[in-house]
């Protein structure tokens, strides 16, 4: 695809997402938040939802999350602006509440849009909605930190962020699984 094409086909569905009114969240968002970033460096992110931040900002992981997953990145030194940071649901459930099953299949789409046009090598899902987008038998505590093979890409599932910002044996363990995204990077490259 031309760097033209690329560019086109984003503004395009990121205009489509912020008109959206599938379901009933376009009634009480603010913003919608499409996703930011460019998956240069090979890696997807996706989360849950917007929370209130992101939903006022129209950016994901602007919040107390977000600036757990910034320092997360620098860790494996990868810049945010070079990984494709995304959510399963693009407009925020109010009070944060679970997505809810009509909410998840009328976004569902976006999101297959999304990673057909930055065609990442690697897609981290952080949190159990974005897990049960590909794998919805599985759970997030049996196969976290595992490299799954999916249509010639790796998903790796982690805990979402701000489950580690609420449990400390959490965020130990979602910061070791951080540190194996950069050799999935370069495993994935040989492919
Ligand atoms: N949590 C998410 O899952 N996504 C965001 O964008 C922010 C917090």
């Amino acid at each position: 695809m031309s760097s033209k094409d690329f560019s086109s086909k984003i503004h395009s569905l990121d205009s489509t997402i912020k008109s959206c009114t599938l379901c009933d969240l376009h009634k009480t968002r603010t913003l919608a938040v499409p996703g930011s970033g460019s998956a240069l460096s090979g890696l997807m992110m996706i989360g849950e939802g917007p929370g209130l931040n992101e939903d006022r900002d129209g950016l994901p992981f602007v919040g107390r999350a977000g600036k757990l997953l910034d320092k997360l990145l620098s860790e494996i030194s990868i810049n945010r602006k070079d990984t494709f940071i995304s959510n399963i649901v693009k407009c925020r459930p109010p009070n944060n509440r679970d997505p809810l099953p009509k909410e998840l299949e009328s976004c569902s789409p976006y999101l297959e849009k999304q990673i057909k046009i930055f065609n990442p090598r690697v897609i981290v899902t952080l949190g159990r909605f974005s897990l049960s987008y590909f794998f919805p038998k599985e759970t997030i505590s049996s196969v976290r930190g595992q490299q799954i093979e999916l249509d010639g890409r790796i998903i790796f599932p982690v805990y979402h962020p701000a489950a580690a910002l609420r449990n400390t044996k959490f965020a130990q363990i979602l910061r070791n699984d951080f540190h194996k995204i950069p050799s999935l990077l370069v495993s994935s490259l040989r492919k």
